[in-house]
């Protein structure tokens, strides 16, 4: 396989068939594994045999079981939360571990059709020979419908409303008609769907009532503490490095501590210690972007420096994250710049590595 990325139920294909071998659990109708082992593959753990489960998501337990035991019951699941704190990423890891499909996926935006959600045509076929099942052009949705998968709508609330609102017979009566036809298509046993939503968005499309009653709703946290933060920047940049073979150390601990403070004061207005008080720019400064500027600096050591990732090579990064309105996030950043990082001990290599790129 040379992808450049792989599916979930490829790339972690040997967890999960390890993981397949040892479960003895129950497993509800379809699933491939049992709600417990779908939890140690999502959460990581160790096998009896000791077999490490690396983790995907970290952070709260809870919040992944009550995910798992949702898709189990026949309620949708709707994963909500700010911009990057994992929703698509544990939407793939569910349906790769529950159904051992991942590929089953809707992205929602403005123009998403209700084709796309329901079922289209084969325009040619359809001419031809008239309206036919042949002629019938499955969404991810119908197909999951009559494989018994799980599929994903992504950004459920960017789709315009009417079409959200074909996703409600769907969901409660498990059909979806084809009247073209005078027939339907049955859900078999095993089908659900994971949504995901970022609160950010809300406005663009508010959810219906009458839909939003059909998913049980579980919000994904920004990460609490900044130790928390640094972990999963450090395990994410330690597979991603993985996969896209950078040839660089592994990833230098105190700058990814850095850059994650950074992000951390920024986010919430004030220093780690409490005592002076930031602005907080326009962007999101999500954990995802914390760990895109840690795989840039990388990169960047590895092919431009000594491989040992420094200031330097973190600064270009790092201010983009901050700087994305160029006149007011700049200000921002300026104060930031002059009244925290010249200060803070230890840091003047990152004060003068940002100051460089002024
Ligand atoms: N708690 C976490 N555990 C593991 N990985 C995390 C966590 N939080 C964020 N990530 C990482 O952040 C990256 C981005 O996550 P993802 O794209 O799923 O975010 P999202 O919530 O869907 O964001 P958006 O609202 O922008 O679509 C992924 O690579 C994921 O591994
Ligand atoms: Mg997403």
């Amino acid at each position: 396989m040379n992808a450049l990325r792989e599916h979930a139920e490829q790339q972690y294909a040997e967890e999960l068939s390890k993981l397949a071998k040892v479960d003895t659990k129950t497993r509800p109708p379809r699933w491939q594994l049992s709600p417990w082992a779908v939890a140690t593959y999502l959460l990581g753990g160790k096998l009896d045999d000791g077999f490490v489960v690396s983790p995907k998501y970290i952070g709260n337990r809870r919040v992944i079981e009550i995910a798992i035991a949702t898709l189990a019951t026949d309620r949708a699941l709707l994963l909500l939360g700010v911009p990057g704190t994992a929703k698509t990423w544990v939407a793939e890891h569910l349906a790769a571990a529950i159904a051992g499909d991942s590929t089953l996926l809707v992205q929602g935006t403005a123009g998403t059709s209700e084709e796309s959600v329901r079922y289209g045509w084969n325009y040619a076929r359809l001419l031809a020979e008239g309206p036919s099942r042949k002629a019938l052009v499955a969404s991810p949705l119908m197909r999951a419908m009559q494989e018994g998968k799980i599929a994903r709508v992504e950004e459920l609330t960017r789709i315009p409303a009417d079409v959200q609102d074909s996703l409600i017979t769907i969901l409660s009566e498990k059909t979806l008609p084809i009247p073209e036809l005078g027939e339907e298509v049955q859900a078999v046993k095993g089908f659900n769907v994971i949504a995901t939503a970022n609160n950010r968005d809300r406005g663009v499309n508010e959810l219906s009532s009458a839909l939003k009653r059909r998913f049980n709703t579980v919000v994904l946290p920004l990460p609490d503490s900044i130790e928390e933060e640094v972990s999963i920047v450090q395990q994410r940049v330690e597979s991603l490095g993985r996969a896209l073979e950078l040839p660089a150390e592994p990833p230098a601990l105190e700058e990814i501590r850095r850059i994650v403070t950074v992000f951390r004061e920024l986010r919430s207005g004030a220093t780690a210690d409490g005592k002076t008080k930031v602005k907080s720019p326009t962007g999101t400064l999500s954990t995802a972007e914390a760990i895109s500027v840690v795989n840039n600096g990388l990169s960047l050591a590895a092919h431009f420096g000594d491989g040992t990732m420094r200031a330097a090579d973190v600064a270009s990064g790092l201010i983009g994250a901050v700087v994305k309105d160029p006149i007011q996030d700049r200000v921002v950043w300026q104060e930031y710049l002059e009244t925290v990082v010249k200060e803070r001990d230890g840091w003047k290599d990152l004060y003068r590595a940002c100051k460089n790129h002024d």
